[in-house]
């Protein structure tokens, strides 16, 4: 599937069932005056939040192209766990069963059917620039890829072969360079960037006559719904706190470095891609 760009380009990864965040997002896609297929989710729709029938619902009703994740994957297959890859019995594992279950409780068969018949990639064309759209990695769904992993960076934007790669999956908005290729995570809307900042993040692309202007921009939403909803339904408490206070319940998958930032506010400058 290849898809021709000409304006802006709005992406957001992992609405993760907060509702609140994905409507945020649609307002200010809508604000932009942004025609839904200007805009891209890289996956995992559903996760740890609390409306995960309302969020596939709603980004099914917007008609966003979406990426699938390894979410989407593993609740289209019925499978036990979101597939991530935990260690088992870690706190990461034990979370993410725990909302596994009530996401596969709530979703029908008709959400599977549509999340199995998610692409894996999506690639578009952006006159002079190839881009491609992917959830983790290229040809692993589930590979966290962060800002400081330059070689795992080089290694996967070589198996791209595109421009510039749109991934999602880590949960932490960047951008990395390597020779003349680009990576842009856009982060996850549905939950904080681990920076102390209850809100989240998002990735805008913008094209002019030079190039391709890249700008992350926090979302604010009713976060403290969001995590009032977790807790009626009973979710565990680590990732309701975590939309309010901003900081993650742990950091297993996290590299050293990324560990390290934090609580640290993100500070991000705008990119340019020239050709
Ligand atoms: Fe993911």
């Amino acid at each position: 599937m290849k898809r021709r760009l000409n304006g802006p380009l709005l992406v957001f990864g992992g609405p993760y069932s907060n509702l609140e965040a994905l409507k945020a997002m649609r307002e200010i896609a809508d604000m932009r005056g942004l025609t839904p297929e200007q805009c891209l989710c890289t996956g995992d729709v559903v996760a740890y939040c609390a409306d995960a029938k309302a969020c596939v619902d709603e980004i099914r009703n917007w008609g966003v192209p979406v990426v699938m994740g390894n979410c989407e994957e593993s609740l289209a297959e019925g499978a036990s766990d979101c597939g991530c890859g935990f260690e088992e019995g870690t706190a990461c594992d034990l979370l993410s069963k725990q909302w596994f279950d009530y996401a596969s409780q709530q979703i029908t068969q008709d959400d599977r059917n549509w999340m199995a018949g998610l692409p894996r990639q999506i690639d578009y064309s952006y006159a002079p620039f190839r881009l491609k759209a992917i959830h983790g990695g290229v040809d692993e769904i589930n590979r966290f890829v962060f800002a400081s992993q330059k070689m795992i960076i080089s290694e996967e934007l070589l198996k791209a072969d595109v421009d510039i790669v749109l991934a999602g999956h880590c949960g932490l908005p960047f951008y990395q360079k390597v020779g003349d290729q680009h990576w842009i995570n856009a982060g996850v809307i549905g939950m904080p960037a681990n920076d102390a900042q209850p809100r989240s993040w998002y990735c805008l692309i913008e094209p002019d006559e030079n190039g391709l202007d890249v700008s992350f921009h926090q979302l604010a939403y009713n976060h403290e719904r969001s995590a009032e909803k977790m807790r009626q339904a009973e979710l565990g408490e680590g990732y309701a706190t975590a939309l309010e206070t901003g900081l993650w319940p742990n950091l297993d998958v996290l590299p050293e470095l990324e560990k390290k930032r934090t609580g640290q506010a993100l500070s991000f400058n705008r990119f340019r891609i020239n050709p």
